[in-house]
């Protein structure tokens, strides 16, 4: 579809990003089977809530911008999910598949962070502040997730290396 001014651009980024959640939204749920730190199933756990309220925040986004809900396929994060899946066939430990899907969520999250700054540039740009305040609780949620994650992986790796000596 063609971009001619920002208000389609706008549109165009927010059907990547609400595409780019629902593959997240799979691949968390994926993962959350595959993960076996308590600690790290439950930061999924979380993740996969405030990933479903993210879906309907955009939801109601599209709505503001009178448009109908549509994804556009994300190239981006189907790279991010790929790079995340293969690493994890090549984990010999459950504690180092833990880091391993501990890593692809913080790359996904600051992905993430980056398309809503974008959108919300946007939003701001167009004086379009009811989407502004919908679009804001979500890169909130993944800067928590990001840090939480980011947090867990010292220790993550502590059991990985305590397992494989
Ligand atoms: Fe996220």
């Amino acid at each position: 579809m063609p971009i001619a001014n920002p208000q389609e651009k706008f549109i165009h980024e927010l059907c990547l990003t609400y595409d780019s959640e629902h593959q997240f939204l799979e691949a968390l749920q994926q993962m959350n089977q595959q993960a076996s730190d308590g600690e790290l199933q439950g930061m999924i756990q979380a993740h996969i809530d405030d990933t479903q309220q993210q879906i309907q925040n955009l939801e109601q986004v599209f709505d503001q911008m009178g448009q109908q809900p549509q994804r556009q396929t994300s190239q981006a994060a189907q790279g991010l999910v790929a790079d995340g899946q293969t690493s994890l066939q090549e984990a010999q430990s459950e504690a180092i598949a833990d880091t391993l899907i501990a890593g692809a969520q913080a790359k996904v999250e600051h992905f993430e962070i980056a398309c809503y700054q974008g959108l919300v540039t946007g939003a701001q740009q167009m004086g379009q502040q009811e989407v502004v305040n919908l679009l804001n609780e979500n890169p909130q949620q993944e800067q928590n997730t990001a840090q939480m994650i980011e947090q867990s992986v010292p220790q993550l790796v502590q059991k990985a290396m305590q397992a494989s000596s």
